[in-house]
C-alpha cells in the first residue's frame, strides 16, 4: 500500500515529547489534542506535573498554534506519524523537537496516597516578619546551579542587601535528579554537594532555601516529595536548609484543588518539617487554591502564594498586587500572604513601575524575595530593593497588611497601620498618564494633620497642610508616605 500522508490538520490523539534538561533530567510532555480539520483544543501535561488547557488554539499556515498559561507558546506541524513542535517558553530560548503518538493510558495520574486526618499544627515561631531574600526562579529558571547560588550569596553581602535585611538564598525548581536506592532525594549534576553549598551560604551569615512538591514531580518536571515527605524533610535538614517552598504542581492531577485535600497534603510536609529537628520556614505554593489564606498557617505554613505566577510585566504585577486586599486580615507575624517573588530589576518594567511594585509589596507585608540577578544590578535596582524606609514598612512588627481605602479613577490609596501608631500610605496611579490627587486626613483615619509626614522614596519630611495632602503621581507610579498623627512618645495603639 502506498504511504499515506496524514492530513496536516489532523492532530487528534496523545503525543509524547521527551526533552533533555540541565542537570541530567528528561522532561516528558504530553500534548493531547481533540478535534481536527479546522479547529482543535486540548491539554498539555508536563511530566505528570501540571495539566494545562491549550489557550487560543488555532491554525496558522498549516501549523497548530496555542499557548499554555505561565509557560510557553507552542507551534506544531504534522509530519506523517509525528509532530514537529516548536516550544517558545516565556523565560528561555525556543527549541524544536519531534513528538511521537502514544496510547492515551500513558498519561493516567498515579493513584492517590491516603491523606492524614487534619489536626492543626501549632505555629513554628519562624518568620515573625515577612521573609526577605532571593530566589532563583524569576531570573534563572532551570539555569540555576551551585555557582549561581554561591555568587548570589556573595553578591547579597557585597551589595549591601544582606545588611538591608535580605537573608534567604533560595534554590527554586530544577535541582533534583531523582532518588537513590534508599529512596533519598538526590541533587542533579548542577549541585555536586548540597551540604557544602549550605555551609558556604551560612558562612556568609545568610540562610539557604530549597524547593519541592507534594506531588511526584515539580512544575518543571523534576523529582517531588510525594510519598517521601518525612524522608525529604530529614534530608533537607541534614543538608542545612532553612526554608522550603513546596509547590503543588503534579499534586493537582492526584488530589485536585479542593481545600480539604490541599490542607491535608500540606499538613503532611508541615508535620515532617516540625519533626525534622531543624527550624525550616515553610512556604506553600499552590497559587491561592482553596482559599489557602484561611488555613495555610494551620497546615504549618509561614507563607502561602495567593496567586498564579507573576510575570515581569506591568499588567501581571499590577493585576496581582492591586487585588490582594481581600485576604489581608489572615496575615500576621509568622503567617504571610505571598503575592509571589519580586521582578524588580529583571528588565520588563520601568524603574517607576518597579518602584510601584516594591512599594505595593511593602504595604502588603509581602515576603520580599528578590528575583533578579544580584550579581549584575543597576544602581536603580539596588536603590529600590534596599530602600530602608520602604523595608521598615514591610517588616513592621505589627504585621498588618495594607487595605485599599480609596479608588478614584486610576488612583488607588492603600494604607496600613504601623506599630508605633503611624500609618504607611501608598498613593498609586494605575493610569497611563500622570495624575494629581488630594487626600484628606479623615480619609486616612487621622483626626488631624499628622505631626510628621515623610516621603519614603525622597527620604524627606514634607510639610503637612491642615486639611490634607495633594500630590502629582507619575503614570504607573506611586508616592509612599509615612504619616504620624501623634508625637513619637505619645503613640496610641493602632485601631483594631
Ligand atoms: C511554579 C511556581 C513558580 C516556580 C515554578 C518552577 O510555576 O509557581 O514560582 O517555582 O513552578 O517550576
Amino acid at each position: 500500500m502506498p504511504h499515506q500522508s496524514a492530513s496536516a490538520h489532523d492532530l487528534t490523539g496523545t503525543w509524547r515529547i521527551a526533552l533533555p534538561r540541565r542537570g541530567g533530567a528528561t522532561i516528558v510532555t504530553y500534548l493531547i489534542f481533540h478535534g481536527a480539520d479546522t479547529a482543535f483544543d486540548g491539554t498539555v501535561i508536563i511530566n505528570d506535573a501540571v495539566e494545562i488547557p491549550m489557550r487560543r488554539p488555532h491554525f496558522e499556515q498549516g501549523e497548530g498554534c496555542f499557548s499554555i498559561d505561565w509557560n510557553a507558546d507552542y507551534r506544531v506541524r504534522r509530519e506523517d506519524d509525528r509532530l514537529r513542535v516548536i516550544i517558545s517558553p516565556h523565560r528561555g530560548d525556543s527549541e524544536e523537537t519531534l513528538a511521537d503518538r502514544v496510547p492515551a493510558e500513558l498519561t493516567r495520574p498515579v493513584a492517590p496516597a491516603p491523606l492524614p486526618a487534619f489536626v492543626p499544627l501549632p505555629p513554628n515561631g519562624l518568620a515573625l516578619s515577612p521573609p526577605m531574600g532571593w530566589s532563583s526562579w524569576n531570573h534563572f529558571a532551570d539555569r540555576v546551579d551551585d555557582r549561581v547560588i554561591r555568587e548570589t550569596a556573595d553578591a547579597m553581602v557585597a551589595s549591601g542587601l544582606a545588611a538591608a535585611g535580605y537573608q534567604y538564598v533560595n534554590i527554586d525548581d530544577a535541582w533534583a535528579a531523582g532518588r537513590n536506592a534508599a529512596g533519598e532525594i538526590i541533587p542533579n549534576g548542577k549541585f555536586p554537594d548540597m551540604k557544602a553549598l549550605a555551609d558556604y551560604v551560612h558562612a556568609r551569615g545568610l540562610k539557604i532555601g530549597i524547593y519541592s512538591s507534594p506531588g511526584p514531580r515539580t512544575c518543571g518536571g523534576y523529582e517531588g516529595s510525594y510519598g517521601h515527605e518525612e524522608q525529604d524533610a530529614r534530608t533537607f535538614a541534614a543538608w542545612g536548609m532553612d526554608f522550603l517552598k513546596h509547590d503543588w504542581c503534579s499534586a493537582v492531577r492526584i488530589y485536585g484543588q479542593s481545600a480539604g485535600n490541599l490542607r491535608a497534603s500540606y499538613l503532611k510536609m508541615g508535620r515532617a518539617l516540625a519533626a525534622c529537628g531543624r527550624p525550616i520556614v515553610y512556604s506553600l505554593c499552590e497559587y491561592g487554591y482553596g482559599r489557602v489564606w484561611e488555613w495555610g498557617a494551620s497546615a504549618g505554613g509561614n507563607l502561602w502564594r495567593t496567586t498564579n505566577d507573576i510575570q515581569d510585566t506591568w499588567e501581571s504585577m499590577s493585576a496581582i498586587g492591586f487585588s490582594q486586599h481581600p485576604h489581608a486580615r489572615w496575615a500576621g507575624p509568622g503567617r504571610w500572604n505571598d503575592p509571589d517573588m519580586l521582578e524588580v530589576g529583571n528588565g520588563g518594567m520601568t524603574t517607576e513601575e518597579y518602584r510601584t511594585h516594591f512599594s505595593l509589596w511593602c504595604l502588603l507585608a509581602a515576603p520580599l524575595i528578590a528575583g533578579n540577578d544580584l550579581r549584575n544590578m543597576s544602581a536603580d535596582t539596588l536603590a529600590i530593593l534596599s530602600n530602608p524606609e520602604a523595608i521598615a514598612v514591610d517588616q513592621d512588627p505589627l504585621g498588618r497588611p495594607a487595605q485599599r481605602i480609596t479608588v478614584r479613577d486610576n488612583v488607588e490609596i492603600w494604607s496600613r497601620p504601623l506599630q508605633d501608631g503611624a500609618f504607611a500610605i501608598g498613593i498609586f496611579n494605575r493610569g497611563d498618564l500622570p495624575a494629581r490627587d488630594r487626600i484628606t486626613w479623615p480619609e486616612l483615619g487621622l483626626t488631624a494633620a499628622p505631626v510628621v509626614l515623610r516621603d519614603l522614596w525622597l527620604h524627606k519630611n514634607l510639610a503637612p497642610e491642615a486639611s490634607g495632602f495633594a500630590t502629582n503621581i507619575p503614570a504607573h507610579g506611586c508616592v509612599l508616605l509615612r504619616a504620624r498623627a501623634t508625637p513619637p512618645n505619645s503613640s496610641t495603639p493602632p485601631p483594631t
